[in-house]
């Protein structure tokens, strides 16, 4: 287990994280892959704590990954699905917060289709000096910092399988192709992606890629001993140059749900020209590999048998990264406390 300091009570947004800190949440998650693949699973390290899961928008990967990361520590886990919850009723989601506050909740995994309700969450919790973490599972087009850390931990451990390190990273253009506009996995992708050196080139038709959204990351993030670590952010309206030696490609859902008006002639023109097939992998680098954070739209942004193709492509080693990850969270949160 890394024996670096960690002093961060909430996880919200990944944009101030630094080397040090990927560092830490990577060898402790390393450390809990270790516990995943023994017969006895679990650990007792959140033993009496009690962790809730407030899903107030659908998820399966997730909010599953979460449950079995708390279990996996031995905390108590609650669950919350607002169809069938008091929100039904009118009960705000603060009064929803102080609920599960009031039972004695330790950790609160918050995701919710609003863009800040997990930080106001952190805040009240804050202003009550109550002592809870707050845990952002995805918010609205805003960040999902859990999904950011497992997709560094998958990346690590397929350049370094013997002693995965953020080392590794540096240098490796990673391709971020999609619906970027609407993507919070694309903004916390975005933030440790680059904070380790990684160059990150993203694909998307202009109209799911404002050149604007460049600006959030044109300032170099500053590390508290002043290191200076300029961010490599590219931006092409086109599928091919982003893809040109490629080491990894990360591929989006097109989140209908949220698109409003038409930013789309058609899913299969979409297709046509962002679709990423076996075709156009020969521009990648030899050794290219692809993620996708699913859910997918097969044969949308990606085609079903590059999915499916365990040589290339990383989505089940994601899924199961996540729950090590998350389980790095939750020990990493818990200690804070203290
Ligand atoms: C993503 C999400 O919900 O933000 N999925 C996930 O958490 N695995 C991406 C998406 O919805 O497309």
């Amino acid at each position: 287990m890394t024996n670096l300091p960690w002093n961060r009570h909430h996880i919200i947004s990944l944009a101030d994280f630094i080397p040090a800190e990927y560092d830490s949440i990577l060898q402790t998650a390393l450390s809990f892959q270790g516990v995943l693949a023994r017969r006895t699973k679990k650990v007792p390290t959140l033993q009496g704590q009690v962790v809730a899961n407030l899903f107030f928008e659908p998820s399966t990967r997730t909010r599953s990954s979460f449950e079995l990361a708390a279990k996996r520590l031995s905390a108590d886990t609650l669950n919350f699905s607002p169809g069938s919850s008091s929100l039904t009723k009118g009960e705000t989601i603060l009064d929803t917060a102080k609920t599960y506050l009031a039972m004695g909740t330790d950790l609160m995994v918050i995701r919710h289709s609003g863009s800040g309700v997990p930080a106001t969450i952190a805040l009240e919790m804050d202003r009550l000096g109550v002592g809870v973490g707050v845990l952002n599972a995805g918010d609205g087009q805003h960040e999902h910092p859990s999904q950011a850390l497992l997709d560094l931990l998958t990346l690590c451990n397929d350049l370094n399988p013997e002693q995965p390190s953020i080392e590794d990273l540096r240098g490796k253009k990673v391709a971020i192709v999609g619906d970027i506009l609407h993507s919070r996995v694309a903004r916390s992708n975005l933030w440790s992606l680059t904070a380790c050196g990684a160059e990150v080139h993203l694909a998307a038709p202009p109209t799911l890629l404002p050149k604007a959204f460049l600006e959030a990351f044109s300032a170099p993030l500053i590390t508290p001993t002043g290191q200076t670590i300029e961010r490599k952010v590219f931006v092409h309206w086109q599928l091919l140059p982003a893809l040109e030696n490629a080491d990894f490609v990360m591929a989006l859902r097109l989140q209908k749900e949220r698109m409003s008006g038409h930013l789309l002639p058609s899913l299969r023109e979409y297709h046509q020209q962002f679709g990423i097939t076996r075709d156009r992998l020969k521009h990648c680098a030899p050794n290219v590999k692809i993620l996708h954070p699913g859910p997918t739209n097969r044969g949308v942004e990606i085609t079903s048998d590059l999915m499916d193709d365990p040589k290339l492509s990383l989505v089940s080693k994601q899924v199961a990264s996540g729950v090590a990850v998350r389980m790095a969270l939750l020990y990493l949160m818990g200690g804070a406390k203290h």
